[in-house]
């Protein structure tokens, strides 16, 4: 019997068993949207100044591919244990007492598909089904998407300039008092805002969480590119605090797919046999990639100069085109802006600034639900150049110039 063909995406299904909820309920990332749009320009010959990607335009630094092909030219390229190879994991603790000073048990360290297959083994690992996470907005936007399609319920506390965009013990307990919260999930350097807790921040939240009896979950990817002074580690304040990190940002490595959480030693087993079923381990090669970046902080660093000269160069051009409304952005490589005075809109206005100018900007509803209708993210992961022609192209969009 002929197969029927498929019914449009709306429409009620019929011949096909239903799709769960929870997968129904996952909303797509609007960033992917308009890399679609601004690809389809690209066919027809048109120019695209790209400042809507979260990933650095540099290749992986070359010292971290030449230990690869030496990897692969050995051949041997296996499963590893589920919870990472010995030496990755110990080249990872080292790290936390070089870096930050704190000692960690390199048995407390578990390689993950990079932090995102993190985010799902921890909170696997911590919650019960239904358990309510509180999270920000705006916000990674994944952070909701993961928790939904857990059966987990995001509980995104809208933050502000007035607490420097992070989480406060005081939004903590007032979403807990509601009904109560089973964890807390807060970002340093974040993404959009690009803003950095300080020290302070973190301990208030990491006592709390402690307080209340919650899992206290600190995302870590955009360490190493701070502008000011450096991020803390929310082990330095709480080392029973899960860490997610990733080596995706500041070593140049979204391809490759590795990162890796830090817990405390009771949720080690429990996340070993989660991995081992999952992926049974994380690729071998991207485990070796891992271990050689910790040696590639030279080539890591003049990456980071390239930012730290995009980023100086935008704080003052922006402004003088209009665009002024944004916090100092103290790491990572976004700057997220209030454009109020133009549109209450932004999905139009990214859309016309696409069509228009030529420059590819993310809405900021991908970040936050209710407010982002007035916010855009710009990502200076790219050249000088780039960021240089990005504001050449808005201001006269704008009528700036
Ligand atoms: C705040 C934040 N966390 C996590 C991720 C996921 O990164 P990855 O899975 O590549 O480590 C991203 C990616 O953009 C991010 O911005």
């Amino acid at each position: 019997m002929q197969k029927p063909t498929l019914p449009p995406a709306e429409s009620p299904l019929s011949g096909y068993p239903a799709i769960a909820e929870r997968a129904e309920r996952v909303a797509p990332f609007i960033v992917m949207d308009v890399m679609s749009q601004a690809a389809a320009i690209e066919r027809r010959g048109g120019s695209v100044v790209h400042m809507e990607v979260g990933q650095p335009s540099a290749p992986t630094p070359r010292s971290i591919r030449t230990a690869v092909s030496h990897a692969l030219e050995d051949g041997r390229i296996g499963y590893t244990q589920a919870l990472g190879t010995d030496s990755l994991r110990a080249r990872i603790a080292r790290h936390y007492r070089e870096a930050y000073g704190v000692a960690v048990a390199a048995e407390r360290v578990v390689v993950t598909t990079g932090s995102s297959g993190g985010f799902i083994l921890a909170f696997l690992a911590c919650f019960q089904p239904g358990a309510r996470v509180a999270i920000t907005a705006p916000g990674y936007p994944a952070y909701r998407n993961i928790l939904i399609a857990l059966g987990l319920e995001p509980v995104a506390i809208e933050v502000g300039p007035e607490t420097r965009f992070a989480l406060t013990p005081e939004l903590i307990e007032r979403a807990h008092r509601e009904k109560p919260l089973a964890g807390v999930l807060t970002m340093s350097p974040a993404n959009p805002t690009g803003v950095v807790m300080r020290p302070e921040a973190i301990a208030d939240v990491a006592a709390c969480c402690r307080r209340l009896g919650l899992w206290y979950i600190s995302d870590e990817i955009y360490h190493g590119l701070t502008y000011e002074a450096p991020a803390t580690t929310a082990l330095a304040a709480d080392p029973d605090a899960i860490i997610v990190n990733s080596f995706s940002k500041y070593y140049c490595m979204t391809g490759w797919r590795v990162g890796w959480l830090v817990v405390p030693e009771r949720l080690v087993r429990p996340i070993e046999r989660l991995q081992q079923n999952f992926s049974i381990s994380v690729p071998y090669l991207s485990q070796v990639a891992g271990e050689a970046a910790f040696d590639a902080t030279e080539e890591c660093e003049a990456i980071k100069a390239g930012y730290a000269a995009n980023r100086a160069f935008l704080l003052a051009a922006l402004p003088a085109i209009g665009l002024g409304d944004f916090l100092p952005v103290d790491g990572a490589f976004y700057i997220y802006l209030d454009i109020g005075r133009y549109s209450n809109d932004s999905m139009s206005f990214c859309r016309n600034a696409l069509e228009g100018a030529g420059v590819a900007i993310t809405p900021g509803l991908d970040f936050d639900e209710g407010r982002g209708g007035r916010t855009v993210r710009l990502s200076f992961a790219g050249s000088l150049a780039e960021c240089e022609e990005a504001v050449s192209r808005l201001g006269t969009w704008l009528g700036r110039r």
